[in-house]
């Protein structure tokens, strides 16, 4: 069974626009282009199986589908997705979107597929025998740990609460382009953000991604932190890549579990 799955689609839905790509399982490289499309306000399950359809059908694409969300991945349920319609806390919604869809479907957290992209393809040294934490700053915060070389899912970080609120209402990539916060009043609000998680969790290294990763420099140079930070590898489309890995593994756990 050589050769399997050597391409994948992997679909990242966000708070802003729902980006798609059928990735080189090899490279890490999305290939044939981004399709991207805005996501509509309050995204219901039926607006998202929607876009995965007119996606997977622009890449001429017809078989499993990788799908990064923003949110919890409990079971087949979809929890704690703010930025999504309350739609979503409907009981099997993840379910119901893989049968609306049409295709198989296999969902991830997108701070998550941002770290798997980050540990399958990254050259940020993460340090497999410690703890990395990647942070994407986009319409929430997302978060991903990569302990000893592993993804530990639906860590949920950017609901830490500081003196002036939940620091993804604060602090993300959406307060910077609608505050427009300069550098230096982003990190008045993140600093408290990353200080907290340094004293709970230790991190050895720090990885930075979503639309920060954009402008990381002027921003990400503006922290005091105790270990190293990188931008994600990958950049804006990890969450893509990240889904589409997401699928593969699946499929070869599906394989294994049969043999
Ligand atoms: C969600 C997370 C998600 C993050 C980034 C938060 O609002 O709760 O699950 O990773 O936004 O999209």
């Amino acid at each position: 069974m050589s050769g399997v799955c050597r391409s994948q689609l992997g679909i990242d839905v966000g708070g802003t626009s729902i980006k798609g790509a059928v990735v080189d399982l090899s490279t890490g490289e999305p290939v044939g282009g981004i399709y991207s499309e805005l996501t509509p306000a309050a995204a219901t399950p039926d607006d998202v199986a929607a876009a995965i359809s007119r996606i997977a059908s622009a890449a001429r694409w017809s078989s499993r589908v990788g799908v990064a969300l923003p949110g919890v991945i409990d079971g087949p349920s979809l929890r704690h997705a703010p930025n999504l319609s309350a739609e979503w806390a409907t009981e099997n919604a993840l379910e119901g979107l893989s049968v609306l869809a049409g295709t198989e479907t296999v969902f991830i957290n997108d701070a998550d597929a941002a770290g798997l992209a980050e540990l399958t393809y990254g050259d940020t040294g993460i340090d497999s025998n410690g703890l990395t934490i990647v942070l994407t700053f986009g319409t929430g915060i997302g978060s991903a740990l990569l302990h000893n070389g592993e993804l530990i899912a639906n860590s949920e970080l950017g609901g830490l609460i500081g003196s002036e609120g939940r620091f993804e209402e604060i602090a993300s990539g959406r307060n910077i382009s609608v505050e427009k916060l300069t550098p230096n009043d982003w990190a008045r609000r993140a600093q408290p953000f990353f200080d907290e998680i340094e004293a709970i969790l230790n991190p050895s290294r720090w990885v930075v991604g979503g639309g920060l990763s954009e402008d990381f420099d002027r921003f990400a140079s503006q922290l005091k932190l105790s270990n190293p930070i990188s931008v994600a590898h990958l950049g804006i489309h990890a969450g893509i890549v990240g889904a589409a890995v997401a699928a593969r593994e699946r499929h070869l756990t599906a394989l294994e579990s049969v043999s």
